[in-house]
């Protein structure tokens, strides 16, 4: 086998966008697929105290994490195949999503536009299926590449059987800490079509005198809005929004509604509707505050935003304190989309 490096007591700040100045025991960056071969045949994870760690941009740090951090860092961005206008592109888990979102877009390759600009590494996107604008990563993975950590096993797992979801798949749910994934082909178009069912964005492209885009002006369309709502990571430490929207059903919206006519949902083609968090914790008087070095960022109420060099204790203790008073107003108990990493 051949020596991986290993760094020893790794400051984590740089490695997460909330800027959380939490340190790891150990810290493994993976650069080609037979790092990942050599890594699992090393027997290093094998005490299971580890964690995959992509761009650090939807995690919260406790101070110290003992175990090993495995940073997927392998990239590459080639077609594989094409049928008609169909291309099958496949991009290494370490290339970094806006990027690969641009050169998909300069290449030719279209169906990424509505997700530009969210922040991560492609080997995230299958995790929690992102999402934004109208489209999900559902919507153009074709297969994940991955190792079973247990045993090496290379596995070719198609998008049909990755159980997404809004905010979820497999990997988030039962498979979690199963597989690490190493590439991701996604089914995309050489034929422009632009999916403009989102309000917001299609308000902002007609506040841009643009009636049928170009697959450019869309990405950056979504871009600007993004920066009018949402905390650059590189200004505001954050982990995007910080729980997930509710799904109710229609019993219980009615009666949300009746007792709160302004409430803001979208009704979904299950019957169900989803309810805008933000809303509510604006609601409930969070949108700007502060706790500790914590707070409620003031452009959207869905988004924690570290203050000045919060630690992850203090970003829990807000999370909980807007979940219980949530909670206590509408009878909805929100959850985290950020995931919690402890110690
Ligand atoms: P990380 O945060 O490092 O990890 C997330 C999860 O994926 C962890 O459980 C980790 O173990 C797992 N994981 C990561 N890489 C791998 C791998 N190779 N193999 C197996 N498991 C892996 N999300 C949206 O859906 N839509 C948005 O619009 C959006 N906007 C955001 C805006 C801001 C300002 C920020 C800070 C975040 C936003 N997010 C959004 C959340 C975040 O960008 C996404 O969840 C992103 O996919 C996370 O990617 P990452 O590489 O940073 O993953
Ligand atoms: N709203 C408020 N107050 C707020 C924030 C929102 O009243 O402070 C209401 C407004 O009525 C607004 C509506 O909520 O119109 C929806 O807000 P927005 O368009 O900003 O979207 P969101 O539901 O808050 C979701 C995703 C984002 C994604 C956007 C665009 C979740 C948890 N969040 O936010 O994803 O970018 O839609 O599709 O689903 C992320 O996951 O990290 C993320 C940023």
């Amino acid at each position: 086998m051949k020596e991986l490096e290993v760094y020893k007591d790794f400051s984590l700040k740089g490695y997460n966008t909330f800027g959380i100045d939490a340190r790891a025991d150990r810290f493994i960056a993976l650069r080609s697929t037979d790092e990942y071969v050599d890594l699992l045949s090393s027997g290093v994870l094998d005490d299971g105290r580890f964690f995959i760690l992509g761009g650090g941009s939807n995690v919260v740090f406790s101070d110290k994490y003992q175990g090993t951090v495995v940073h997927p860092a392998n990239k590459g961005v080639s077609l594989i195949g094409q049928e008609g206008s169909r291309c099958f592109v496949e991009a290494g888990a370490g290339e970094v999503w806006a990027d690969f979102v641009d050169s998909c877009i300069s290449q030719g390759w279209y169906g990424l536009e509505n997700l530009a600009a969210i922040p991560g590494c492609v080997g995230a996107s299958p995790v929690q299926n992102v999402g934004a604008y109208g489209k999900e990563a559902k919507d153009v993975i074709w297969r994940v590449d991955c190792f079973d950590i247990a045993n090496g096993a290379e596995h070719w797992i198609d998008a049909a059987d990755c159980g997404f979801d809004y905010r979820w798949s497999n990997f988030k749910g039962e498979w979690k800490n199963r597989f690490i994934i190493d590439r991701v082909v996604f089914r995309l178009d050489s034929a422009f079509t632009p999916n403009l069912s989102y309000k917001a964005l299609s308000e902002a492209l007609a506040a841009r005198n643009i009636s049928q885009p170009t697959a450019r002006q869309l990405a950056d369309t979504v871009a600007a809005v993004r920066d009018s709502k949402l905390p650059n990571p590189q200004d505001i430490g954050s982990a995007g929004s910080f729980f997930k929207n509710p799904i109710v059903g229609k019993t219980q919206f009615d009666e949300l509604k009746a007792k709160y006519p302004d409430i803001v949902a979208f009704p979904l083609p299950t019957g169900d509707f989803k309810l805008a968090a933000g809303w509510m914790i604006e609601r409930c008087g969070w949108k700007g505050r502060s706790m500790g070095r914590v707070g409620v960022y003031e452009k959207q109420a869905l988004v924690l935003v570290n203050r000045n060099g919060c630690s992850g204790q203090e970003v829990r203790r807000l999370a909980n304190a807007i979940i219980a008073n949530v909670e206590t107003h509408f009878g909805i108990r929100l959850d985290c989309e950020a995931i919690f990493v402890d110690g």
